[in-house]
């Protein structure tokens, strides 16, 4: 089961058109990374807990399965929380299940979590990774024997037990849903796994990559460590030794720095510098002398002539004006168009279809 009925705030404006779990991340609906995932651990049976735009999600997956595995899903009637999500799924529910938040870009080992999990006889087994700030997530601290001792939910600076958090990413037993109360809205990390310390709660350490995609400056990180190959995904293939994929039909006149993924109708002018750590969806075009660099650009926009992006992210069919700078993290949504000579940078976020003049904003 996988949980993805978070609004995504904190990926607007991305997530202001779509749901998280389909915005699309390097060369596919990010989603499509968890399933993958999934399915190179034996899974074949995917339940998808939805609330925000679950139609929007269904259409963008297909309800049959090209994907290799059978998808169904559930929709809240309003926002349950991450148990009670699951109890909602419980009819549909095994003896023994995933759990998944949908927001993780991973490559964990669950078949070894899910062997662990069946040699402790555990109730609930998180997966864990070690980060340099917790505060953000749940923090565990473990005993001895891989049992949980103490699980925070973002404690405050002060009460940090160590630096080993929730991945998100749990095998549980059937019998643990015992403890959630129907048809009401539960958190499982503020009330489910607090009951179950010392009651069959173990913790599963992994080194592996792992990354909450969750903001824009993460979501950002996650394609480039996709295709600098920090994390084994299927994009690795298309990217071959040269680290580039560059679809058919892309025009190059300028230079291209891999690594870099650059989709069918591309067009990058003489002149134009676009690299490294660049992903340009489908029919992007980036005009004469303009420099794109660590950068993500979606499907049909078009840049000016003269233009510098550089750690940003511009959504579907914006059009950026001669001479303007997209910088410092900024986040352009779908359909904006920014006019000429405009200095967008500081994380500034623009919502989607706004329309800037020329010179309008030196942000
Ligand atoms: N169906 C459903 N209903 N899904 C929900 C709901 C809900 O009411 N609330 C949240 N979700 C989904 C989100 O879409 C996301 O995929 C997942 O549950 C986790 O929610 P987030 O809002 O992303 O939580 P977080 O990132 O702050 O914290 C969680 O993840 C951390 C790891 O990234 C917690 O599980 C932490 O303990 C954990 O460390
Ligand atoms: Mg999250």
């Amino acid at each position: 089961m996988i949980l993805v009925g978070g609004e995504g705030t904190r990926l607007r404006p991305l997530t202001s058109t779509m749901p998280k779990p389909v915005v699309p991340l390097v060369d596919r609906p990010f989603i499509a990374f968890m399933l993958d995932w999934l399915r190179q651990h034996g899974v074949d049976d995917v339940i998808m807990s939805c609330g925000f735009l679950a139609t929007a999600v269904r259409e963008a997956l297909g309800d049959d399965s090209r994907l290799g595995l059978r998808l169904r899903f559930v929709e809240e009637p309003e926002p349950r929380g991450t148990a009670g999500a699951l109890k909602l799924a419980e009819p549909m529910l095994d003896e023994r299940f995933l759990m998944l938040n949908g927001d993780v870009l991973t490559d964990i080992d669950l078949t070894s979590q899910m062997a662990q999990h069946e040699a402790t006889g555990a109730r609930a087994t998180l997966a864990l990774v070690p980060v340099a700030d917790p505060t953000a997530y749940g923090v565990v601290l473990l005993e001895e024997d891989g049992s949980v001792r103490e699980f925070i939910e973002k404690p405050s600076s002060d009460r940090v037990p160590g630096n080993l958090i929730s991945a998100g990413a749990y095998v549980l037993e059937r019998t643990i849903l015992e403890l959630v109360p129907p048809d009401r809205n539960i958190s499982i990390e503020r009330e489910i796994w607090p009951l179950l310390v010392g009651d069959g709660l173990y913790g599963f350490a992994s080194d592996s990559y792992w990354l909450d995609i969750g903001t824009p400056a993460r979501y950002l990180q996650g394609t480039f460590d996709i295709i600098e190959g920090n994390v084994t995904t299927a994009v690795r293939e298309r990217l071959g030794d040269d680290w580039l994929a560059i679809d058919d039909g892309a025009v190059l006149e300028g230079r291209v720095i891999p690594p870099a993924v650059l989709e069918r109708g591309v067009r990058i002018a003489a002149g134009a510098h676009v690299g490294s750590l660049v992903v340009l969806g489908a029919d992007v075009s980036i005009g004469a002398g303009s420099t794109v660099e660590r950068a993500v650009v979606l499907e049909g926009t078009q840049v000016g002539e003269g233009c510098e992006l550089r750690d940003c992210i511009v959504a579907a069919r914006c059009r950026v004006g001669d001479r303007s700078r997209i910088t410092g993290g900024a986040v352009l949504g779908e359909g904006v168009s920014v006019g000429a000579d405009n200095v967008i940078t500081r994380g500034a976020r623009i919502f989607p279809g706004v329309a800037l003049p020329d010179g309008a904003i030196e942000f």
